[in-house]
């Protein structure tokens, strides 16, 4: 039995509380489906911002009888009212609520910098006072302009973007909070996520489910730059994983960082053809199908691939899926979720 199997069976035989912000989301809706699953009970915050009540629904209706162990509070974790609310009695909280995309955060860095910034310090004073551990959703975009390959944790350069700096600040917060308060916390700093219930909608949307719309809808699909540009893809489940591990990890374990991702290089060119190639047989139109290269998009890194070797060792983080194997289950869901809802609930942004 591995460790990841080993953490899901022993949940399944002792039953916490956790807070789950960003629940209405695309990662925290599938670690409430996860932990619901596992029999935990959850208590789920979120103020739609970017997320969607359908996502929710959807967790409904794949956990069945569990939802009962699920409280939902419409809340903002820039009131930190709310985010205490949302915090009691809770063992463990998986911190997920931010306002994500690194070009939103050029358009508005404001707006970014409280959600991210100051709702991040209201979660961590929350989770103090309630005595929670503290796994939050730290971000690959703290490498900034570090040109070293692999990406290793303690070697991290200047943020290319606000959404990088509010990242990199609540690394500093957790890090001087466990000092000077003595909280525990695990920052896992994400690599480019993808899989069910990931957004096609919108400006801000991330690249696969918005190529999955355009694929699918027949319409324009770009690749900024000349599609050489590489990025370490990561598929929710290993991304579920590592929160539970973390969550339960052992004292040495706490109060670090930890790349999340696969430790593998995929280029926007390849993603594209593998892309086309998983849904081709599906739609006839795929196969004749072409991209349009346009201007590399500012604040963007050229080339993120992790070292994952901190996460293996520290946390036993041991990904099961492959980026195929994750493009296989995603775009099953999302010709589901097209087959559902129609044409028109993945049309891509027209911004
Ligand atoms: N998806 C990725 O590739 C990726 C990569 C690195 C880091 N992250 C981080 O992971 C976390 C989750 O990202 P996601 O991809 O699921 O994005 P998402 O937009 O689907 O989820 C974020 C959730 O937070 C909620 N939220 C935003 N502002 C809030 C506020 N003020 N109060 C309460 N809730 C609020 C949104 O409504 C949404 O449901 C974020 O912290 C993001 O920065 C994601």
């Amino acid at each position: 039995m591995n460790k990841f199997q080993e953490v899901q069976q022993h949940l399944r035989q002792q039953r916490r509380h956790w807070l789950v912000t960003g629940a209405a989301g695309f990662i925290g809706s599938n670690l409430v489906e996860a932990l619901l699953k596992l029999g935990q009970r959850v208590t789920g915050l979120d103020n739609f911002a970017t997320g969607h009540r359908h996502n929710l629904e959807q967790v409904r209706e794949l956990v069945g009888d569990a939802w009962a162990n699920f409280d939902f509070i419409e809340g903002d974790i820039r009131s930190l009212d709310d985010c205490q609310r949302a915090c009691a009695g809770v063992d463990i909280v998986l911190h997920q609520a931010a306002l994500g995309s690194v070009p939103r955060s050029i358009a508005n860095p404001i707006l970014t910098n409280e959600t991210n910034v100051s709702g991040f310090l209201n979660m961590l004073v929350a989770a103090r006072d309630a005595k929670a551990r503290f796994v939050y959703a730290a971000s690959s975009s703290t490498y900034g302009d570090h040109p070293g390959l692999p990406k290793v944790e303690d070697r991290i350069g200047k943020p290319l973007s606000p959404y990088a700096v509010t990242k990199y600040v609540n690394e500093l917060y957790a890090d001087v909070f466990a000092r000077t308060y003595g909280t525990e916390s695990v920052g896992l700093r994400y690599f480019n996520v993808f899989g069910p219930r990931q957004d096609p909608h919108g400006a801000y949307a991330a690249v696969i489910p918005q190529w999955v719309a355009a694929l699918i809808n027949d319409a324009e699909l770009r690749i900024n730059g000349d599609g050489d540009t590489s990025r370490d893809f990561c598929y929710i489940a290993n991304v579920v994983q590592a929160n539970l591990l973390a969550a339960l990890a052992p004292q040495e374990a706490v109060n670090q960082v930890y790349n999340v991702a696969l430790g593998d290089r995929t280029t926007l060119n390849e993603l594209y053809e593998m892309m086309r190639a998983e849904l081709a047989p599906r739609f006839a139109h795929v196969a004749g199908h072409a991209p349009r290269h346009v201007e590399f998009r500012a604040g963007d890194v050229r080339h993120s691939q992790a070292d994952i070797s901190k996460a293996a060792t520290m946390l036993a983080y041991a990904p099961t899926h492959r980026i195929a194997d994750g493009l296989k289950e995603a775009m099953d869901w999302y010709v589901q979720d097209f087959a559902r809802q129609g044409r028109a609930a993945v049309a891509p942004s027209k911004s």
